[in-house]
């Protein structure tokens, strides 16, 4: 989270004129590192690096460098105490230390054991402890605080460790800036004390640690596009427990007004403009949750945004919900229109949470919104627009805890914190089966076309969410390239497991083919579509390297490999349907995601059951964006009516049939291959039969999977082909709603097959109905077919789906023109 990438190497971006930004009376910087300063922060003023101390110097790193470069990093290092001085004006201030951790010529970075104070707060200290965690390579960690200065000067001091010889003190830089008065700390303000029904109030002595700054449902914000502060805001995709719930990102062209805050310049109206939503189900509670990593042993600021964003909303009362910190009430009858008094006009709300009692490791800072009384009748589904985390100083002025470079969480949907991340299984292509075409036209070879040669070719801002890494990194990952690893191989190139951070975690490296222009394509396609793209049922991306002629793509690593490998032609034991349709529904979400959920409609054009991979909690994750393709704006056009003309790629045997006549790709098109993936995990059974395997000449009937399932279908002996591991063990109501919405999703003609959403909704139909048949047979209880009496599940998300379980009055079409989101 603290991994700053300085990647913009473009120059500042203008806010719309609309968004003045803030004006920072100062604006100061002492720069260790020249060759890595971002170029969009220009500072008034600096502190040159020819110190007349004679105890600092400034040290390069000791890397190795390749083709005679330039080193790249240096750092301001001090043996002695060490202060230093800036002149500024008076208010509160961000003070921004850079750290690059490694080692500096001459100096182990175990031996960089120091403290940081500012007169008489302690900003951090650190420990050998600090450097076995982090990844040292590529980032900056930054660490963040707010403190008020009294006087004309601010001193910033270094002191070196005085147990350990040899310890010193470096940072890479050093960035003041000041903020608005009361931006944060807000002295004697009464604030809500989470859990007790009292208040607390900050002191004009208290300074602040930003722990998390959060564009809640929203992209990475980077630094030049805040208001004005430099603050970086990132995505929270890292922070949200995906687990069970069903969150979804929402983002709206409602205006978001900037005059009418409550304190200007709080947050980016970006941040405001997108939300994270709970869908609505058909039973259980409604509610998203957020966990964020803090130090034991501080009070922290907890600053809710929100603002309304649909204009559904008209009047107070009309979307109320609760909010929760670490599982206590904050808000019981939140209502963002009532505090706000209108839609688009953003608010926030501040609350203290009490962890002052010691520990050891890492403490859980959640938030959790729900719906009331878990009723969706009566409301509409929680929202939250964006949150930031401040770590307040304790009453001997100290903000240092054990992690001086910042807690760390990246994916705390999983509990187990070694673990941090999944795995993955790329598996190949399916060689010659690919019908490798040229694009001709969508705004994706638009934006593909320029950057036709790789030495142009320039990642956005957007691209700053990604480590990048050198190829000396991705050598030492996999073993020098070693075929031991090697866990994939196709038209792109190889995929090799790799380990990176000291081993710590595991990875999938995709390779492409140096030579393969196609390759270079699809690995910007992929780039660019991934960095647009985040969600729990996409499979994400790490990082890159683009160096020499390699282009190397890093993936999470996935260890239950793909759909496929679980299904068929596999030792594995068969996985049980429950499981199956679990996976179903993961990559259906990840699938109506891309249709519906992004800024415009992603059409994947190559869905298949090896490119639905599964980690290593079996959670479904849709992968390969290799031939994705970008449909023109989703929020302008009802999704049904948007076709990219294109020449025709994909897969045999998952190819749409219409797509294929008429070359025109619509997000239909991924639903027909959808629906070959469910009838291939309900039939375990490849999409295609080969050739060796047909012995009869009847045979080739079943050869089509798509054709076969759907001649069974009306033959009514759908039950006669499925795997036979699964006899007898699917619930009739489910197979039922199961084989429905998979037949229609291989409708001959894309305005007859259902939408994603509409998919999804059947399926987790079936998964209730299994549910409820499941449990009648435990039971033989009553209750369960009273849950299944009302026979609609409903979905919201933005706007209304309607799904019945007799879905042959309400063909997909409608489905989709009731599934428009509105509010956007
Ligand atoms: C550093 O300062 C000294 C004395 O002011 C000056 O002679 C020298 O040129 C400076 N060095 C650099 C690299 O700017
Ligand atoms: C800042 O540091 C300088 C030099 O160490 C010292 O003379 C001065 O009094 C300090 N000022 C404040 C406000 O701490
Ligand atoms: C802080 O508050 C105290 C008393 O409330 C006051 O004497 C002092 O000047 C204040 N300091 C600042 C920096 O505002
Ligand atoms: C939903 O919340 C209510 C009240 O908080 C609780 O009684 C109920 O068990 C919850 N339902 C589920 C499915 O979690
Ligand atoms: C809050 O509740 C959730 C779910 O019931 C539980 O997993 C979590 O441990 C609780 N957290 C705290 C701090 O009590
Ligand atoms: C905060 O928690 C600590 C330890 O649990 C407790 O001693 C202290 O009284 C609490 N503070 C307030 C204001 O409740
Ligand atoms: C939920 O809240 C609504 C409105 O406050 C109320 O009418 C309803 O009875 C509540 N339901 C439950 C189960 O508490």
């Amino acid at each position: 989270m603290f991994l700053v990438f300085l990647l913009f190497s473009c120059s500042m971006l203008p806010l719309s004129a609309d968004e003045l930004p803030y004006v920072p009376s100062d604006k100061l910087a002492m720069d260790c590192s020249p060759l890595d300063t971002p170029s969009y922060f220009r500072p008034d003023s600096k502190i040159e690096q020819n110190f007349s101390f004679s105890t600092v110097s400034r040290i390069n790193d000791m890397e190795p460098h390749d083709r005679g470069e330039e080193p790249k990093t240096s750092a301001c290092i001090n043996r002695k105490q060490l202060t230093y001085t800036f002149s500024v004006s008076t208010g509160p201030k961000f003070v921004r230390l850079y750290f690059v951790p490694i080692s500096y010529s001459g100096l182990k970075v175990s031996k960089a054991l120091f403290s940081v104070s500012i007169g008489q707060y302690t900003l951090l200290t650190t420990s050998e402890s600090s450097y076995y965690e982090l990844n040292s390579d590529v980032g900056y960690f930054v660490r963040e605080f707010c403190i008020i200065t009294d006087g004309q000067i601010l001193n910033v001091t270094f002191t070196p460790s005085s147990k350990i010889s040899g310890a010193y003190a470096f940072v890479n830089r050093i960035e003041i800036v000041s903020m608005p008065s009361k931006l944060y700390i807000q002295e004697n303000v009464p604030l809500p004390l989470i859990g007790r029904p009292s208040h607390y109030s900050m002191e004009n002595s208290t300074a602040l640690e930003m722990m998390h700054r959060v564009n809640v449902g929203g992209d990475l914000i980077p630094q030049p596009k805040d208001t004005g502060m430099f603050r970086l805001w990132t995505s929270d995709i890292d922070y949200i427990i995906d687990d069970e719930a069903e969150t979804s990102n929402i983002e709206s062209k409602v205006q978001i007004q900037s005059s009418s805050l409550k304190s200007a310049y709080a947050a980016p109206k970006k941040v405001y403009a997108s939300a994270r939503t709970v869908w609505n189900t058909f039973a259980g509670n409604h509610s998203a949750r957020w966990s964020f990593p803090v130090d034991f042993g501080f009070y922290y600021l907890v600053r809710l945004h929100f603002c309304e964003i649909s204009s559904r909303i008209h009047q107070d009362g009309e979307r109320v919900f609760h909010v929760y910190i670490n599982n206590q009430t904050a808000e019981d009858h939140a209502d963002i229109f009532h505090w706000s008094h209108g839609v688009g006009i953003p608010i926030y709300r501040d609350y203290i949470i009490n962890f002052s009692e010691p520990g050891e490791g890492i403490k859980h800072l959640s938030i959790t919104i729900g719906s009331k009384n878990g009723s969706s009748a009566t409301y509409e589904v929680p929202i939250l627009n964006g949150l930031e985390i401040f770590k307040l100083s304790d009453h001997s002025n100290n903000l240092a805890g054990p992690h001086p470079f910042g807690v760390r969480n990246p994916h705390p949907h999983i509990s187990d914190f070694n673990k941090y991340h999944h795995a993955l299984h790329l598996v190949s292509y399916v060689l010659g089966a690919t019908l490798f075409v040229i694009i001709i036209l969508g705004l994706f070879s638009s934006i593909v076309s320029t950057f036709k040669d790789r030495e142009n070719f320039k990642l956005g801002q957007s691209s700053g969410n990604y480590r990048i890494f050198s190829i000396a990194e991705i050598k030492s990952a996999t073993n020098n390239f070693s075929d031991t690893l090697l866990i994939g191989t196709g038209g792109f190139g190889k995929v090799y497991r790799g380990s990176i951070d000291y081993g710590s975690t595991s990875v999938a490296i995709k390779r492409a083919n140096p030579s393969s222009h196609q390759g270079l394509k699809e690995f910007q396609t992929e780039i660019t579509m991934l960095s647009e793209l985040r969600h729990h049922h996409l499979v994400s991306l790490i990082g890159y390297s683009m160096e020499k002629k390699e282009m190397i793509l890093v993936y999470d690593y996935m260890a239950h490999g793909t759909l496929r490998d679980q299904l068929y032609k596999t030792q594995k034991p068969p996985l049980p349907w429950k499981q199956r349709l679990k996976i179903c529904i993961g990559a259906a979400r990840g699938l109506q995601y891309l249709h519906t959920g992004a800024k415009s409609t992603i059409i994947h054009r190559d869905i298949k059951s090896t490119n639905i991979l599964l980690d290593d909690k079996w959670v479904a994750k849709v992968s390969d964006f290799g031939l994705s393709k970008a449909g023109p704006s989703a929020m302008s056009q009802s999704t049904t009516k948007i076709h990219v003309s294109t020449m025709v790629k994909g897969t045999f045997g998952y190819l749409d049939p219409e797509y294929y006549r008429q070359q025109k790709l619509t997000e239909k098109s991924d639903v027909y291959s959808f629906g070959v993936v469910l009838f291939e995990t309900l039939c375990a059974r490849p999409a295609v039969l080969p050739v060796e395997e047909i012995k009869e000449e009847e045979e080739y009937e079943k050869a089509s999977l798509a054709e076969w399932a759907l001649r069974c279908c009306q033959m009514g002996i759908l039950d006669q082909i499925i795997d036979p591991y699964l006899k007898g063990k699917i619930a009739p109501e489910c197979f039922r709603t199961f084989t429905d919405i998979a037949s229609k999703c291989l409708a001959d003609k894309g305005s007859g097959r259902p939408s994603m959403g509409d998919v999804l909704c059947n399926l987790k139909l079936a998964m209730q109905q299994q549910n409820a048949a499941d449990l009648q047979e435990e039971r033989g209880a009553k209750e369960a077919n009273e849950r299944m009496n009302g026979d609609v599940c409903i979905m919201i998300d933005g706007g209304r789906c309607i799904c019945s379980n007799n879905s042959d009055k309400t063909p997909g079409v409608e489905f989709s023109e009731i599934m428009v989101p509105t509010g956007r």
